[in-house]
């Protein structure tokens, strides 16, 4: 065999690409590959394979640290989350003891302080070398060469942080890298199951399910996303299926759909994660879910679905202009067709009402280009805002002008406090609100002369004149109004809540904001449960 072959035959069956293949064989021959670098890195490059060492023998020395009598309270633990030896093994799960002393340990294999500081393991404290990891659960984390590049420790109980785990540094960047992907590259990996946690992996790992990986509770990035795409061709995205989880699939699910990925999402009930899922209803049930995932947009759509009352006809119509978009964005007739004939089922939509809506929207994006073409050529201000403002939207802010002038005071003592003026997206409806309230705040309860506040607004005044003249088939205007109030109030608390997760999962924020930011998220969704 020629050296080419081997390189290609070592990508092969160890399933990494060419440069780590010549790493390899350069490291199985003894031989140094000539470093392109300069000194620096050099020097940079030697401290690396310092640190790669350091955290081979801290992940062998917690790894033993586990089986011996000192540990007792994490093998009852490792017990309890009903982890076998061989998971144990194949991970290099270990445990450091509420006394380690990773410090005297190095030193004594030759390390020196530099070294060591730079694996993180060890931190400076005052004159004093402090373990990071102390009486938790250690998971190391390997890359796809298997060197050990960080760890994550769990607490035996329930105490906060409930994990630790390396910072970046030398040899670690969080965002290139996925737990478990040494052990799962070595699985047929025809798909890859993304999950979020250390026990998940290991736990679909030892019932069966090897190729497993996880981004470590972080919304996946696009690094780790192109890693997975190295390595298979259908990703599935397993998170858990609390709210969080639920954020950061859809965010997955784009940056795995940017890249041209087949993506798929796994669907639970009954668990809050895979680990507790395979627990409690075995592989087969796990497998029957990987099998069963769904696509990107049939799961937008659940996730549209969830937010909305379908027996509340504002709300049907959304969700019917949603579906219309999402399907439209689909190519392919045929597969158009499915979709259309899935959703109809699922939800008992007609298809006819489906059909509509898509060509309804097709109509209005083609009179939108118009617009704007028109625009183009008959003067340079092109009304971007009117073009690309929901059609329910718009109607529905029509509405409340429409009720508010129809109901005048009465209705503005109701929605004063709840529905600003800066609330509506259409600018001319923002100034006929700003307007309105104005008059009503100085007491002016007769606005029989709106059109002549306006006298000079062409614009506006066409929009007012169509809104007198809609009839909007409002039987009851309290009972509209309540119905409009809630909407608002429920789409603030929407956005918030979104909010609140992303930056739950986004920023590094301290202990207390988090508990804050949890409390808000909390009240927020009672609210919202209240609502509906
Ligand atoms: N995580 C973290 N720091 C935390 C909480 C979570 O780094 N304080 C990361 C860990 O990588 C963890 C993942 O987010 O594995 C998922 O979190 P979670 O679902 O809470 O943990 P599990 O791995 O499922 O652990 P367990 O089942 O023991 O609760
Ligand atoms: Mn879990």
């Amino acid at each position: 065999m020629q050296d080419g072959n081997v390189i290609h035959f070592i990508s092969k069956i160890e399933n990494i690409d060419f440069k780590e293949s010549l790493e390899i064989l350069a490291e199985k021959a003894g031989i140094t590959l000539p470093v392109l670098e300069n000194g620096i890195d050099n020097k940079k490059q030697l401290l690396k394979e310092k640190v790669y060492e350091i955290n081979k023998e801290a992940a062998l020395y917690y790894h033993q640290t586990l089986y011996k009598d000192i540990s007792k309270s994490a093998q009852e633990y490792v017990k309890k989350r009903k982890l076998d030896n061989k998971t144990l093994k194949a991970y290099t799960i270990g445990y450091a003891p509420i006394n380690s002393n990773l410090y005297k340990i190095l030193k004594e294999k030759g390390f020196t302080d530099e070294e060591i500081l730079a694996s993180d393991l060890v931190n400076k404290v005052g004159n004093n070398f402090v373990d990071r990891f102390k009486n938790r659960l250690i998971f190391p984390i390997q890359d796809v060469r298997n060197r050990y590049i960080a760890f994550g420790g769990r607490v035996l109980d329930n105490s906060l942080p409930k994990y630790i785990n390396s910072p970046e540094n030398i040899v670690y960047s969080k965002a290139r890298n996925l737990y478990g992907l040494n052990v799962a590259k070595n699985s047929k990996l025809e798909k890859l199951i993304i999950v979020e946690g250390y026990m998940d992996v290991v736990s679909l790992h030892q019932r069966g399910i090897e190729n497993v990986v996880a981004s470590c509770g972080t919304a996946l990035t696009e690094a780790q996303g192109r890693l997975l795409r190295k390595y298979a061709e259908k990703v599935i995205i397993s998170y858990d299926s609390d709210a969080a989880g639920q954020a950061a699939t859809l965010r997955g699910l784009e940056i795995l759909t940017n890249l041209g990925c087949d993506i798929r999402v796994l669907q639970m009930d009954g668990a809050k994660d895979p680990d507790e899922y395979v627990i409690k209803y075995g592989n087969a049930r796990f497998e029957n879910l990987v099998e069963k995932a769904i696509s990107l947009i049939e799961f937008k759509i659940k996730v549209l679905k969830k937010d909305l009352d379908l027996n509340n006809v504002n709300d049907k119509i959304k969700f019917l202009n949603e579906i219309a978009k999402l399907v439209s964005t689909i190519d392919n007739r045929m597969e158009q067709e499915v979709y259309i004939d899935k959703i109809s089922r699922e939800y008992d939509i007609s298809k006819e009402a489906i059909y509509a809506e898509i060509n309804k929207l097709n109509y209005s994006k083609n009179q939108g280009k118009k617009i704007l073409e028109n625009n183009y050529r008959s003067s340079t201000i092109i009304k971007k805002k009117e073009v690309t403002l929901p059609e329910t939207l718009v109607k529905r802010e029509n509405m409340i002008i429409g009720i508010l002038l129809n109901g005048k005071t009465k209705v503005y003592e109701k929605i004063k406090d709840i529905l600003l003026p800066e609330d509506f997206k259409k600018e001319e409806n923002k100034k006929i609100m700003q307007k309105l309230y104005e008059e009503f705040e100085k007491g002016n309860s007769n606005i029989n002369n709106i059109l002549e506040i306006f006298n000079d607004n062409e614009e506006i005044i066409s929009i007012l004149t169509g809104i007198m003249a809609d009839d909007y088939e409002i039987k009851d205007d309290k009972k509209a109004i309540e119905d409009l109030i809630n909407n608002y109030k429920k789409e603030k608390l929407i956005s918030r809540k979104k909010e609140i997760i992303d930056i739950l999962n986004n920023e590094n924020i301290d202990k207390q904001k988090v508990i804050n930011l949890e409390k808000e998220l909390h009240d927020v969704i009672i609210e919202l449960a209240q609502i509906k």
